[in-house]
């Protein structure tokens, strides 16, 4: 199948937790649509090995705890020095453990809501005054079918996941004067490393509740992604994108 061209030429895109799985895919298909690509990650070892395979002078990586945020004020603060972002996908997550509410432990649950949510709330924060200034902007949030279902044994998870599609909502219609659109998409399972964060059982019925009967692929999701980051997109916002084979129509 021949993939649709986007153009992201004088483009900068930064994606959080861009040093694998969809992240991965979303800054390969960037710089192959001509965009300058920041990744920030806090896997060094997945940093290292992304910026060996994608091999591309237009992209930079750093090590970024999206959850802490004065790392995120200052990286940002070193980005903006030089150049407008002009495109942020906040796809940095974590599932955490699969365990009942009551069960969970207090530490990881917050850990997990800091990710999830905070991470995006601080990522925002930190840009969109840089989007403002430029009048352009375009921010994905990668929430997830968690959030909009609310999975059994993964309450943290959906609780991460539901505020930040709140929080699209909400900062979708602060923006909408401006060309700036805010969009959350919600997956459904794919087969990157974050399922070995769940357990078998957990998988296969998330598996099991997906009518198209399979995993989403990354270039599927990516293929969405895209068209919402791209300046075509000049009506959608504040919009929460399914991509779930059938599972949330809603
Ligand atoms: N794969 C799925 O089944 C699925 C389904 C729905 C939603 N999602 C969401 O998609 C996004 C990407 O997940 P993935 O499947 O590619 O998983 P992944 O584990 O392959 O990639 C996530 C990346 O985020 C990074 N990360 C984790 N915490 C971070 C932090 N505090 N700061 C910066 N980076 C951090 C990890 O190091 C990793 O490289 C996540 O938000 C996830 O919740 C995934």
């Amino acid at each position: 199948m021949d993939k649709i061209k986007f153009n992201f030429k004088n483009r900068t895109a930064l994606i959080t937790g861009g040093a694998q799985g969809f992240g991965y895919d979303i800054a390969k298909r960037f710089l192959e649509s001509g965009a300058k690509v920041i990744i920030w990650d806090i896997d060094a070892k997945m940093i290292e090995k992304a910026e060996k395979d994608l091999n591309n002078s237009d992209l930079i990586s750093n090590l970024v705890d999206v959850s802490n945020y004065n790392e995120v004020e200052n990286s940002v603060n070193d980005i903006i020095r030089n150049s407008n972002i002009d495109i942020l996908v906040n796809n940095a997550g974590i599932t955490g453990p699969t365990a009942s509410l009551w069960e969970y432990d207090l530490e990881m649950w917050k850990k997990v809501v800091d990710i999830n949510l905070m991470g995006t709330f601080h990522c925002c924060k930190a840009i969109v005054p840089n989007m403002i200034k430029n009048n352009y902007g375009r921010i994905v949030n990668v929430a997830s079918v968690a959030g909009k279902d609310g999975n059994a044994n993964a309450s943290a998870y959906s609780v991460g996941k539901a505020g930040a599609i709140g929080l699209t909502k909400s900062l979708g219609k602060e923006l909408a004067d401006k060309n700036i659109s805010v969009n959350a998409v919600t997956p459904a399972g794919a087969k990157t490393r974050i399922l070995d964060q769940m357990t078998k059982e957990h998988v296969q019925r998330m598996l099991s509740k997906v009518p198209r009967g399979r995993f989403l692929e990354v270039e599927e999701f990516t293929s969405l992604v895209c068209w919402l980051s791209s300046e075509e997109n000049t009506f959608s916002t504040a919009a929460v994108f399914d991509i779930s084979g059938g599972r949330s129509t809603y």
